[in-house]
């Protein structure tokens, strides 16, 4: 291992017990390096302004930055456990290239505040990637509710319950998709702040610019409390992590569908080939691994969700336990996008089958709607619901899913409110992207 930043004189260190230490963070530290360089940039930067450095030593400083950057995109610089962390591996390469002006680099900063702004910087990206993907997905979602209408049957306690539609069908989940979408911006607004210049979670004696490193990174705010900025890891994490949640809750519940739509005894879905797998002895199969590989994205976020609540079991100030938090939360993100950039591809290419969904449909499904209908003629809705009920599967004779459909109060009925109102929240989310990019 590379000299460790803070290594005392005569005290030996112990390979196990750093190996214990260290884990896989300074492996993970590759997700985050991209944005630790960016920051430490910024860092200097400020403390030129300050006349902490010099011009000179900010212009070489930020020359070996870039360059460090371009390495490790290239793979010419590869990130591994020579080094303690990913922090650490920035100022060794300062030093090795620069000599003393790469040992000024850590002037007034802690490693405590670079892993916060780095993740932060990475939070804010994985977010916007998340927004729109739940913009991608309600609108494929709208598009196909829009261009056909054919009609499926309506489930509760997965029992034929009323008649519904493909139209219905996808509304829905564009219209969830949309609150998702919603909720990943607002998530990645709260979390828009600047710990940059916090250190160890105390201040420096250093009249850092804070405000230049806020404007500098992009971030909307500073955190302006340096005991706070270390209260929120771990915080701001779990406020990520939820807002994916919750669009992976939606995601399962779909693909949970699509699991029953397509057996044999539903018979609703045709995937499309490539989102099916064989069995490696059965060859007659044709699964839908994809489908289920979806529903089960919802557990490693759910998990990652847990292990960092359990982590912040903490007094205040910096604690190592926090380390541990960005395995969890990569691992949580991970997933669950892979998961959703899938979904406009299959969800714009899934086959209906026409036949067996009106097949499904029995007569018996319409004594809601006869029920209904003579309460709006008069007749208490009790009575109404008790001849229904005794007409059994007579009361649908005559009916057809269309008709039923088209005085529903609902998108792919025929009153009021429809698509549009969702196809106005959609293009608003998207004139939004495009102003903040
Ligand atoms: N790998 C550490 C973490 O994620 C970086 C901060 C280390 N700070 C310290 N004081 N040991 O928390």
């Amino acid at each position: 291992m590379s000299d460790l930043l803070w290594q005392k004189e005569g005290v030996r260190v112990d390979a196990r017990i750093m190996r214990f230490l260290a884990g896989d963070d300074v492996l993970l530290d590759r997700e985050f390096l991209l944005h630790d360089i960016t920051a430490s940039k910024a860092h200097v930067a400020g403390l030129g302004r300050i006349g902490v450095l010099g011009a000179d030593e900010v212009a070489s400083i930020t020359r070996e930055l870039d360059a460090l950057a371009e390495d490790f995109r290239h793979g010419d610089f590869i990130l591994d456990d020579t080094h303690e962390d990913g922090h650490s591996a920035i100022e060794a390469r300062l030093v090795e290239r620069l000599g003393d002006v790469g040992r000024k680099v850590h002037t007034g900063r802690s490693r405590n505040d670079q892993v916060l702004v780095a993740t932060r910087l990475w939070l804010k990206e994985q977010l916007a990637a998340l927004g729109d993907l739940c913009v991608a997905i309600a609108e494929v979602c709208l598009q196909r509710a829009g261009a056909e209408s054919l009609p499926l049957p309506g489930y509760t306690h997965l029992q034929r319950a009323v008649v519904s539609s493909t139209t219905m069908w996808f509304a829905g989940f564009a219209e969830g998709f949309l609150d998702n979408a919603v909720r990943a911006r607002a998530t990645r607004d709260w979390l828009d702040a600047n710990p940059l210049g916090t250190a160890a979670g105390y201040g420096v004696n250093l009249p850092l610019d804070r405000a230049f490193t806020t404007e500098e990174l992009g971030f909307a705010r500073m955190q302006v409390s340096p005991i706070y900025a270390q209260l929120s890891r771990g915080k701001f994490e779990l406020g990520a992590l939820d807002a994916l949640a919750s669009t992976l809750l939606d995601l399962r519940r779909m693909a949970w569908d699509l699991s029953l739509f397509t057996t044999a005894e539903f018979g609703f879905v045709r995937l499309p080939d490539e989102y099916t797998t064989g069995s490696s002895i059965m060859p007659n199969k044709r699964n839908p691994d994809v489908i289920e590989m979806l529903r089960a994205s919802y557990a490693p976020v759910a998990a990652a969700r847990v292990e960092i609540e359990q982590l912040l079991s903490l007094p205040s100030g910096y604690q190592r336990d926090l380390q541990l938090s960005k395995g969890s939360l990569w691992h949580g993100f991970t997933h669950g996008l892979r998961a959703l950039d899938l979904m406009p591809d299959l969800l714009a290419r899934l086959q209906w089958n026409e036949a067996a969904m009106r097949a499904a449909i029995e007569p018996s499904m319409y004594a809601t709607d006869v029920a209904i209908e003579q309460a709006a003629a008069g007749v208490p809705f009790r009575t109404a619901y008790r001849a229904a009920a005794e007409a059994g599967s007579d009361t649908g004779s005559g009916r057809t899913p269309e008709s039923s459909l088209a005085a529903r109060v609902s998108p792919g009925g025929d009153a009021a409110p429809g698509l549009e109102i969702l196809q106005q929240r959609l293009n608003g989310l998207k004139d939004m992207h495009r102003e903040s990019n």
